[in-house]
């Protein structure tokens, strides 16, 4: 791998890091983001073609304020620092750096000037700035090249040492051109040939997967969800028959998801797919329990339970495969130590199956990088694209007690919220949507009868990453016809409402 072309990211702790390293992926150019007191011996054995520092919170002239390894600055490799990243080069370098009379915050008129980073766009433009400090003034062999009203220095260079650095966020959508600023810098400045593309990632890993395997036995939960089914694809081109997936249908999926799971992957690639359906045992495991917490801790506990039991009949494997994937492994902040968080949905898995070595092969890659190859891989969009679900599926999705007749009520009013907000071309714009069972019975009228049944909230939120997040807001049209529509069609459920709260103070799931 480390022969691979790469530029690393240096994480000062600012919020926009990840989307930095996203953004130079982007680019095709592959780039890891490390902690920013990693070692000079660490960043000598990747061989970098270019290093950029990002913002952060910090003002350079705090004590304890981070600070790379300064030789740093004597490997001949080109640095480009980000807001805090930009004023640390400045500062470490002899020039001055201090509170701005004005702190900036958001779109701003820039004006870039003849430098590499603006090779093609001078003159006025709109970039994204946020900060407090600034940069008073460059050590002597630096130039500025660009500047806004209030911030002398909203870019400099110099490029005989192969130093860069911009006041502003070039990888904030709001910067007009910052695309082709972080272009110029890989491209003109760090030379890269620009090799980090998805379908080059899916050869060059199967081929790596083959050499690895060779026909030894691999095997790999699938869940259904985007990860899994990626890592699922990808390790059948390599190793074909060797793999063997079981897919634990736990009964608390969506309508036709799990027949979707089997057509996709047993029928129309014919791979070596156990498919267990182990709905009678979560269901009984699940009678009379209606505290969320338990039903999380008794779904957790009976998938371990039942994937232990069929691969105990295929006995001892080689390769265990987790769907891992880079944003669960990043080492984060000011190189304390990593926070590696397990993959949830097959937490305590490698505890119960006999294996010899984990294999992760979408451990390098962001989510979006994931669809991509799984698109390159010719999975159907209702895979790749798939919102994220919860493992405990719609047991955290019922209110109160988990029955069968309930599922099956949820099941259908849920597809038809699915169906009403993609004819809508809703699906793509919204994060995560979803129907809620509660236990509220509500009286109504239909016809000439009195009817007493459920309540169905329908949820949808606008988010990046599930931490926060927004409702969406839906047409009321749209509302009203799949509001209609479920309580005409779907028997048990007289009345619908739409959940408008926030995350916080809510969560995005109700339980
Ligand atoms: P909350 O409800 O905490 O959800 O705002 C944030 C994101 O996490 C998902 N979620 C879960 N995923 N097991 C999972 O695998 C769980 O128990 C679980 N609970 C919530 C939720 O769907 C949302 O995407």
């Amino acid at each position: 791998m480390e022969s691979r072309e790469k530029v690393l990211v240096l994480d000062f702790g600012g919020q926009y890091n990840q989307l930095i390293a996203r953004r130079v992926r982007e680019l095709n150019v592959y780039c890891e983001l490390l902690p920013c007191d990693v070692s000079i011996e660490r960043i000598k054995g990747l061989n970098p073609k270019g290093i950029i520092f990002t913002g952060g919170p910090s003002s350079v002239y705090e004590e304890n304020a981070p600070v790379p390894d300064e030789r740093i600055f004597t490997l001949n490799v080109p640095v480009l620092g980000i807001c805090y990243g930009s004023q640390l080069i400045a500062k470490l370098t002899g020039g001055s750096v201090k509170r701005a009379p004005k702190r900036e915050y958001g779109k701003s008129d820039i004006e870039y000037s003849d430098g590499m980073l603006f090779k093609g766009m001078t003159g006025k433009s709109v970039c994204w700035m946020s900060h407090t400090d600034y940069i008073d003034k460059l050590p002597k062999d630096f130039k500025i090249t660009a500047k806004t009203d209030t911030c002398p220095v909203a870019a400099y260079e110099n490029v005989s040492k192969g130093l860069y650095g911009v006041q502003f966020h070039p990888e904030v959508a709001h910067t007009k051109k910052g695309t082709k600023i972080l272009k110029n810098f890989l491209y003109n400045v760090c030379k890269v040939k620009g090799d980090w593309t998805m379908s080059n990632f899916a050869k060059e890993s199967i081929e790596k997967i083959k050499e690895k395997v060779g026909d030894k036995r691999v095997l790999l939960a699938l869940s259904g969800g985007v990860d899994s089914a990626v890592a699922a694809a990808l390790m059948h081109e390599a190793v074909g028959k060797n793999l063997v997936c079981i897919f634990v249908d736990h009964g608390l999926l969506r309508k036709n998801e799990a027949q979707e799971v089997v057509r996709v992957f047993k029928d129309e690639r014919n791979m070596n797919l156990i498919a267990v359906d182990a709905s009678d045992r979560f269901l009984s495991k699940l009678r009379g329990v209606s505290d969320p917490e338990r039903k999380r801790k008794i779904i957790g506990e009976e998938f371990i339970k039942v994937f232990e039991d069929e691969s105990r009949k295929i006995g001892k494997v080689d390769y265990l495969v987790q769907g891992t994937i880079y944003p669960d492994v990043i080492e984060s902040g000011k190189g304390h130590s990593a926070t590696i968080k397990s993959h949830h949905n097959v937490g305590g898995l490698p505890d119960v199956v006999d294996f010899k070595e984990i294999i992760e092969p979408l451990r390098d890659l962001f989510k979006d990088e994931v669809r991509k190859v799984g698109f390159e891989l010719g999975l159907p969009k209702e895979i790749v694209m798939r919102q994220p679900f919860p493992g405990p599926g719609l047991a955290i999705r019922i209110i109160g007690e988990v029955t069968e007749e309930k599922i099956k009520i949820l099941q259908d009013a849920d597809f038809i919220y699915r169906e009403e907000i993609a004819k809508a071309s809703y699906d793509d714009k919204i994060w995560q949507y979803f129907a809620v069972l509660t236990s509220s019975r509500t009286v109504g009228v239909m016809g000439d009868e009195r009817t007493y049944h459920y309540t169905l909230a329908l949820r949808a939120v606008t988010s990046v990453d599930g931490m926060t997040a927004d409702w969406a807001r839906i047409p009321f049209e749209v509302l009203e016809k799949i509001s209609n529509r479920i309580v005409n069609e779907v028997k048990g459920i007289n009345r619908v409402v739409y959940d408008i709260t926030s995350k916080p103070p809510a969560t995005i799931e109700w339980e």
